[in-house]
């Protein structure tokens, strides 16, 4: 079982002074470690009947395409504002300075479907929050958050929605 936790690289001070980065570059670099974040990362959803992956851009870009594949879903990109050609709804959260938001296309699925919302990493939760919301406001019953990597210590698990399962393939 390779080491996952070990190719995650910290780097200091990025992308502000005293943040202590967690770069999972290292893991997609390496074809066996890819893979093996991926088998941790599809484990806990296997028999949930997901029908979407909503990767949020940009780093749920990275492995939300391949877990979707894996478990059979369709992928869908929640991107930052003005980037989605057709129409959307958005959601706002804060960032330590000011605000940022999320969209999704407004027919990527809708009642009847079963959401899986997927990010490379949880900190404070404020992204992932605003993409369960809009899951929701879709009307699609969301099936749960994955993550490759969680940082407790942020309590990102405690600004989502209530009842959202939460499965993080490493933990720091
Ligand atoms: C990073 C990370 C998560 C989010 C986690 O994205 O990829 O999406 O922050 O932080 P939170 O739990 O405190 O909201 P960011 O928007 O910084 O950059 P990206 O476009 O490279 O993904
Ligand atoms: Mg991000």
């Amino acid at each position: 079982m390779p080491d996952l936790l070990a190719a995650v690289r910290t780097v200091s001070d990025f992308p502000s002074p005293g943040v202590a980065f967690k770069d999972l570059t290292p893991i997609l670099a390496d074809p066996a470690l890819f893979e093996a974040l991926l088998d941790r990362l599809e484990a806990p959803w296997g028999g949930a009947g997901v029908t979407h992956v909503v990767g949020v851009e940009a780093r749920g870009f990275w492995f939300g395409p391949a877990l979707a594949l894996r478990l059979g879903a369709g992928f869908v990109p929640c991107r930052k504002p003005g980037k989605l050609p057709a129409a959307t709804i958005s959601a706002s959260y804060a960032l330590e300075y000011g605000e940022d938001a999320v969209e999704l296309h407004a027919d990527a699925f809708g009642p009847g479907d079963r959401v899986l919302v997927h990010d490379d990493v949880i900190a404070t939760g404020g992204t992932a929050a605003a993409v369960c919301t809009l899951v929701r406001e879709l009307g699609a019953e969301l099936v749960g958050l994955s993550v490759a990597l969680e940082i407790p210590s942020l309590a990102g698990r405690d600004v989502l929605p209530s009842g959202v399962r939460v499965e993080a393939a490493l933990v720091v």
